[in-house]
């Protein structure tokens, strides 16, 4: 069985007045909840804040980026020694707003995985395709290029300790979610286009489902057999939403293992 995983993405929002109100409604609202997995991913300088209210939680905490170099002369830049000092769990890897505000791509997302890796943080691989993509029918063609992409510098082997994360870039923000039957069926290619590398890598990889998740649709997208699932923006600001959608995944039934 693969344990399903919600992970929260804040973005940059937070302070850390708001953020010790919205972990504690978070802790209190998760605790107990022993079937699924549950993570926060918060802005760089709350870390160190998210692991004093963590830790000894089954909430784990993690780093919206990396940058794809050890260490060095890159201002501003964040490397993933530097997060796991703070005892992160997770770094997402090349969300699509970093692909298109900070230029990253394949190339340097598989950089960053692999340094994630050696720091012992578990990355979490964002993938997906534009509305412009979305309307010409490209979608397959697109996520199998983000994938390969990493997969030919990184090997199937270290894959087997990434999480990946579908998000198509038209529901981000936008309020439309890809149908259940949607995100299942690209879900599904991922993990068989990895399974054509390696069977058991692919039966045991955790793909998250990001893109409009709120607590009026996880259940409905948690139940198809190959999201093991969600990255959540907006709704993991607010606690009672995120809550509930950690609720949706801990009751969701356990995904088989499947390729
Ligand atoms: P959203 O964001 O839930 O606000 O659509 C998801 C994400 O960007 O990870």
């Amino acid at each position: 069985m693969r344990r399903k995983l919600v992970v929260a993405n804040w973005k940059m929002h937070g302070n850390l007045e708001r953020n010790k109100l919205l972990l504690r409604e978070v802790v209190a609202g998760v605790r107990g909840l022993r079937n699924a997995d549950f993570a926060v991913c918060v802005p760089h300088p709350y870390l160190f804040q998210a692991q004093q209210l963590l830790k000894g939680t089954n909430v784990a905490w993690g780093a919206q980026n990396v940058h794809q170099s050890e260490q060095g002369a890159y201002t501003g830049a964040v490397s993933a020694w530097m997060v796991a000092d703070f005892g992160c769990t997770y770094a997402i890897i090349s969300h699509s707003e970093r692909r298109g505000q900070f230029r990253e791509t394949n190339e340097s997302a598989a950089k960053s995985m692999k340094l994630a890796i050696k720091a012992g943080l578990t990355p979490i691989y964002c993938m997906g395709e534009t509305l412009d993509e979305y309307e010409v029918g490209v979608t397959e063609a697109v996520v199998a290029s983000q994938l390969d992409g990493v997969l030919n510098i990184v090997g199937i082997k270290l894959l087997s300790k990434v999480v990946f994360a579908y998000e198509p870039v038209w529901a981000i923000g936008t309020g439309k979610t890809a149908t259940p039957s949607q995100a299942q069926a690209v879900h599904e290619f991922i993990r068989g286009r990895v399974a054509k590398h390696d069977l058991e890598v692919a039966a045991n990889m955790r793909i998250l489902y990001g893109g409009s998740v709120k607590a009026a649709n996880a259940a409905q997208l948690f139940v198809m057999p190959d999201i093991d699932g969600g990255l959540i923006g907006s709704a993991s600001l607010a606690s009672d939403e995120f809550v509930a959608i950690c609720r949706a995944a801990n009751q969701a039934p356990g995904s088989k293992k499947r390729v």
